[in-house]
């Protein structure tokens, strides 16, 4: 008999403050008008004194809230996250321990912007070999920690959030493509360096904590490659573009979700966007828009829509699945 994977529940959970582009250009040499027609981005809402782990604790608990379940029920978790609140013990352990999901092992996922996308390919490997009924799958960051707020080039851009979602054990097959690449060798694009680790018998200070961006070579890098990976991805599947309901992509930047429509031929609409309210939460980006879009009813959680979902960044990484929801 095969098994198969379901995504049952989505949830999402961002911190209280919101700091819009005014109250930055307050800040530092910017604008509302520069940021925004740029990249879309409004404002973003960023932690004071909440961790990745407690942001990413808030969605687990709502998960289990919405499924009626007990955290002792679930077989994993995983954390995908490039700001963790410490290398050792990993996110996931701590949302394990705050959530008392005593069965559950728990794990961390760096993949940048891709995060989210490699650890749900992940999951669903885990439920599709039998050994796991069921787990939770989140993308958790605090970005304001591992931004340079001296840097406008790049602290306009990120935000704090987490989403997350529930995979299932289920009888029917519901992930019915996937795409996952890395490409090492352009990795210097878009670095962070975050412990900024270096050998006490070095003489070379690694000075890399903040994120670094070449803005440019990730646009183009992103409306190429991904676009391209999106396109192959689509035709492997058993759907052509008409039939895929919404694509949910990284929101990163919506010149970027322009470009991409048009690459793909789909209309703008079935491409939706939350980076104005957001920024581009790594991880988190693509399930705050999954939770978000079934808030407001476009996607049902009904088994009747499909979608595709598309993470990429920083590694280089990036990658697609396509999935029944
Ligand atoms: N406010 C005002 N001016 C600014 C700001 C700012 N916040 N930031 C940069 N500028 C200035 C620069 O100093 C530069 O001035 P100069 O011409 O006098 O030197 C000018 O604006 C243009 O700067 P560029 O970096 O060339 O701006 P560009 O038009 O390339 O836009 C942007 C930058 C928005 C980042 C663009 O490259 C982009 O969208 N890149 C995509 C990458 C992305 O979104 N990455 C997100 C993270 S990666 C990921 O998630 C995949």
């Amino acid at each position: 008999m095969m098994n198969y994977a379901r995504i049952t529940q989505v949830a999402h959970y961002a911190p209280e403050q919101i700091v819009t582009n005014n109250d930055l250009a307050k800040i530092m040499d910017t604008s509302d008008e520069w940021i925004s027609s740029r990249t879309g981005i409004k404002q973003r809402h960023l932690s004071r004194t909440e961790l990745t782990s407690d942001l990413a604790t808030k969605v687990a608990e709502q998960l289990l809230e919405k499924a009626q379940l007990s955290a002792d029920q679930l077989d994993f978790i995983i954390v995908a996250t490039i700001t963790p609140d410490s290398m050792m013990p990993s996110t996931a352990a701590r949302v394990q321990a705050n959530i008392g999901a005593t069965k559950a092992f728990a794990f961390d996922l760096t993949a940048a912007c891709s995060g989210f996308i490699f650890a749900l390919s992940t999951g669903e490997k885990f439920i599709s070999s039998g050994r796991y009924q069921r787990g939770l799958v989140i993308g958790s960051e605090t970005l304001s920690k591992v931004v340079d707020w001296s840097d406008r080039a790049t602290s306009v851009l990120f935000g704090d959030g987490a989403g997350g979602v529930l995979l299932e054990a289920a009888e029917k097959q519901h992930f019915w493509a996937e795409s996952q690449f890395t490409d090492g060798l352009r990795g210097q694009s878009l670095t962070c360096g975050g412990l900024g680790l270096s050998s006490p018998f070095s003489e070379k200070q690694v000075d890399d904590r903040y994120l670094k961006m070449e803005g440019r070579a990730i646009f183009d890098f992103a409306i190429r490659d991904v676009a391209q990976s999106i396109k192959n991805t689509i035709e492997e599947s058993p759907f052509s573009v008409e039939e895929l309901d919404y694509l949910l992509l990284h929101q990163a930047n919506i010149r970027i979700l322009d470009k991409m429509a048009k690459k793909l031929g789909v209309s703008r609409e079935k491409l939706p966007a939350n980076m104005m309210e957001y920024g581009n939460t790594s991880a988190a980006s693509i399930p705050i828009l999954l939770s978000e879009c079934v808030q407001q009813d476009l996607i049902k959680l009904n088994g009747d829509q499909t979608i595709l979902l598309s993470g990429f960044g920083g590694g280089l990484t990036w990658g697609t699945l396509i999935v029944t929801i």
